[in-house]
């Protein structure tokens, strides 16, 4: 190939442009020209792009968000929208493509191979929610970030012996939280995955914690489950303990990446570059155990993510 494009789709994680300065880098190193296509999708469906040199990508491997900018195309989810893309592609001489993103920005990377633009996934989502991958670009530095700003609350929690119940993202999965809790030794982690009784899973040990000599409770909560701010104000109620809830929010999503998502982020780039200099499109690329390999995309797209329960269960035996 002599011409690849890469862009970024879904919400932006840090270590997205980490992915971006390996894609152009090595795209270069192996002989091709690299275009930065703007906003997603619809910078390939408008031909909003900018021919990308070894020089436009310094500077940006320790800075959070995405300089190419990011977007949710609804024009491209409907096969008018794709075939805008794939004749704009053919208009700019566009002969691969990478998208950095989560599982939807992969099902226009699918649709996009398939109408004849090779097309590589690269997993970039603060969510980890990838079946085919053990890790997701900026998941460690979300986790990094909450657990810094979870460190905060319980400053102010110890202090006046409150209960904090803290709602991280992670949209339907529930692994910054399941792992956030265990990083800063939270009482109880409330995850979609699993299902949950208040009575039992949340008052029952704060109660028993209290008898114990607890003086504060740390309870995390995933955004697919949610109502943390009611269910502060119900524990409050039942348990008589101060309690106050904080939504960390989009905080997560930004900051400069780690050194692990600079470096997962550098290996993915250059991975996906490899296919496409060898003609290999329609491939996810993942991170299995140490390795980079890469699916095919149905096939990574067809994966059922399990979280399993070994760290929730021990956070419940170190909370103790
Ligand atoms: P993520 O990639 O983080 O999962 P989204 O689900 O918002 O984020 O998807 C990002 C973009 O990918 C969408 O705005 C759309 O342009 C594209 N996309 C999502 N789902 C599909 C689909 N089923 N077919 C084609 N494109 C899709
Ligand atoms: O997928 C990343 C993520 O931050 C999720 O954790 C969250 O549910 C969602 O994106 C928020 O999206 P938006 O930026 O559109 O509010």
């Amino acid at each position: 190939m002599k011409r690849i494009g890469v862009l970024t789709s879904g919400g932006d994680a840090p270590g997205m442009n980490a992915a971006i300065r390996a894609v152009v880098r090595g795209g270069i190193h192996y002989g091709m020209e690299v275009i930065g296509i703007h906003k997603g999708y619809n910078g390939l469906i408008n031909g909003d792009y900018e021919i990308m040199s070894a020089r436009s990508v310094s500077d940006i491997l320790h800075r959070g968000g995405t300089i190419l900018q990011t977007a949710r195309c609804l024009e491209f989810k409907e096969q008018p929208g794709i075939k805008k893309a794939v004749r704009m592609a053919k208009d700019i001489k566009l002969e691969g493509l990478v998208v950095i993103g989560g599982d939807g920005s992969f099902k226009g990377a699918r649709d996009l191979s398939a109408a004849g633009l090779p097309t590589v996934g690269i997993p970039g989502t603060i969510d980890n929610d990838i079946a085919c991958t053990d890790y997701t670009i900026g998941f460690d530095t979300a986790l990094n970030t909450a657990r810094d700003a979870i460190d905060k609350i319980r400053d102010t929690a110890h202090s006046h012996e409150r209960c904090s119940v803290v709602e991280v993202m992670g949209r339907d999965a529930g692994y910054i939280a399941a792992y956030v809790a265990m990083a800063c030794g939270a009482e109880v982690a409330i995850v979609p995955e699993e299902n949950f009784d208040f009575e039992r899973d949340i008052i029952m040990p704060i109660k028993e914690g209290k008898m114990r000599g607890k003086k504060q409770n740390l309870i995390i909560v995933a955004e697919g489950v949610g109502g943390s701010v009611e269910m502060a104000k119900a524990i409050q109620k039942e348990t008589g303990i101060e309690t106050r809830a904080t939504i960390l929010g989009h905080i997560q999503r930004g900051g400069s990446p780690t050194v692990t998502d600079r470096i997962i982020a550098s290996q993915m780039g250059v991975h996906a570059v490899e296919l496409l200099a060898n003609g290999v499109g329609n491939r996810i690329v993942a991170k299995q155990k140490d390795k980079i390999v890469d699916y095919d995309i149905m096939e990574g797209l067809n994966m059922e993510k399990k979280m399993g329960n070994e760290i929730l269960n021990l956070s419940k035996i170190l909370s103790m």
